[in-house]
């Protein structure tokens, strides 16, 4: 990694240094990001410094008691901040706070630029395939989640999902387990990605995670 960038990858690891998941996440999307702008015409400055910095207010988010800390928001006022101070090109600086902003799931500003669709993607293959089954149940553990739920899911979504939508918030965690976040949640995720080579991606890890919970359910069963 050229200079500029391991000096960001620094201070975003020193902001996330009591979330050791998310850097973690952090060089996951990285690479990610790097692998689907092969062979395409994008601003690499611009990729590499949004991917490292995109959730550099995660934890922020996270302590802050009010709800109204946006990561996203914050992010990219402080990426501004920090790349200013970097000497990144001015010119550069506007794109990589578009990219951040535009990374969430829920954001209204939506990406519009290549850059901003790339880091929206790998954000979101991270929490399909293998890496998305350790996530979801490492969460589990964290929040007392059950490891599998075996429940009708229109009946779920209806008892334990606000508004009784699948994107909905989850009312109560201990009813919840990694089977009902895959059925819920992560299978919506191919058909919201923008690039091509993303959504292959995609395909591919979900045919995994398919495999892995339906395993999961024959052997919970003693029928495997
Ligand atoms: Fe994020
Ligand atoms: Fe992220």
């Amino acid at each position: 990694m050229e200079a500029i960038y391991e000096k960001i990858r620094r201070i975003v690891e020193k902001e996330l240094s009591c979330s050791a998941h998310d850097m973690e996440h952090v060089m996951r999307v990285y690479k990610l990001c790097m692998r689907l702008a092969e062979n395409e015409k994008v601003d690499l400055d611009v990729l590499k410094a949004a991917a490292l910095l995109h959730d550099i207010a995660r934890v922020k988010e996270d302590k802050d008691k009010t709800g109204k800390v946006d990561h996203a928001v914050l992010g990219a006022e402080m990426a501004e901040r920090i790349l200013k101070e970097l000497n990144f090109p001015k010119e550069k600086i506007g794109k990589v706070k578009h990219c951040i902003l535009a990374h969430r799931f829920r954001s209204e500003i939506k990406p519009k630029t290549k850059e901003a669709k790339i880091l929206f993607d790998a954000d979101k293959l991270d929490v399909l395939g293998a890496i998305g089954i350790a996530r979801a149940f490492m969460i589990a553990g964290e929040y007392n989640e059950r490891m599998y739920a075996d429940v009708d899911i229109e009946e779920y979504i209806k008892e334990n999902l606000v508004g009784a939508k699948p994107d909905g918030r989850i009312k109560d965690v201990s009813k919840h387990a990694p089977n009902l976040e895959f059925e819920t949640k992560f299978k919506h995720i191919p058909k919201k990605l923008y690039t091509k080579k993303a959504k292959e991606i995609a395909k591919e890890r979900m045919k995994f995670m398919e495999e892995f919970f339906k395993r999961l359910k024959e052997e919970i069963e003693g029928r495997l």
